[in-house]
């Protein structure tokens, strides 16, 4: 078993993982602009959204924000993002969507301090702190935006218990993320006994396929750059390229990549 599956089986060293590994990738990946640090998304035909120029390099992975932003409505709500990580959804999801206002919340503090100076926007603020210990008051927000992070997160039904807690009644939960075939088990108990419905689910595996074929060229020019040789099979995973294990264990169907909208009732 590769030694990333031991860290992962950990609760304590899975987030001391995390905590290592995105401040290091946000270093790391200065001066290059990376604002998106998922694996993208494509319809078949291409969905096509009408984009800003300033998007369009990063189209698959906006479209993954846009598939997620378009679960529930957005328009007027005060939106949690947690797990913001370099904003690039936060800044699209507000000038798209016009929140009342959005707030994007991450563990990695030289993320938030990147998006804080990247993502000025009227509306928009960042903040530092953990998904599990949201750092809001009970019924503070209308939604809550979560993009393919809570595979991170060492206790995924204490993430969901404080979602619905800093919801309001009736609150949204727009999510999207994926898990290995045999983390499929636990990932449904968790959501089937969380204090919020769902309301719908979508299998966007072949979506998230088409997104990763798309940036493969592109994501391997910059880990081949930007990350020591020695963590080129890693990068490999973490970007999708085409051909890595990721990449192949979703073509395989031994990773199942979902979308779900909650109701918190
Ligand atoms: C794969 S990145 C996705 C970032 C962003 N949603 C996107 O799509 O570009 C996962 C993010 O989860 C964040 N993260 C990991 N563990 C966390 C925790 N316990 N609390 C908050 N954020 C966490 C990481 O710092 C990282 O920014």
């Amino acid at each position: 078993m590769p030694l990333i599956d031991h860290l992962l089986g950990s609760r304590t060293l899975r987030k001391a993982l995390w905590k290592f590994w995105y401040p290091f990738l946000t270093k790391r990946l200065h001066g290059e602009g990376v604002v998106f640090l998922n694996y993208a998304y494509e319809t078949d035909p291409p969905l096509g959204i009408p984009l800003a120029p300033e998007d369009e390099p990063d189209r698959a992975c906006v479209q993954l924000y846009h598939h997620v932003g378009t679960l529930a409505g957005l328009r007027g709500r005060t939106v949690l993002e947690v797990s913001c990580g370099h904003g690039g959804g936060a800044s699209y999801l507000t000038r798209t969507f016009a929140p009342a206002a959005y707030t994007g919340l991450d563990l990695n503090p030289a993320g938030i301090a990147f998006c804080r100076k990247r993502h000025a926007l009227a509306g928009l603020d960042f903040i530092q702190g953990d998904a599990e210990n949201l750092p809001f008051a009970d019924g503070s927000f209308d939604a809550v935006v979560n993009v393919e992070a809570s595979h991170c997160y060492p206790d995924f039904p204490r993430f969901l218990s404080e979602v619905a807690r800093v919801l309001k009644p009736g609150g949204h939960v727009l999510y999207a993320d994926f898990r290995f075939s045999e983390s499929i088990p636990a990932w449904e108990k968790a959501i089937a006994e969380c204090p919020m419905e769902v309301a719908g689910m979508r299998d966007i595996g072949p979506c998230v396929i088409r997104g990763m074929e798309q940036n493969s060229v592109r994501s391997q020019e910059l880990l081949d750059r930007k990350l020591p040789e020695f963590l080129h099979g890693l990068g490999r995973d973490f970007a999708g390229v085409k051909g890595s294990r990721v990449y192949n264990a979703l073509v395989a169907g031994n990773l199942s990549y979902r979308s779900y909208h909650f109701v918190k009732r």
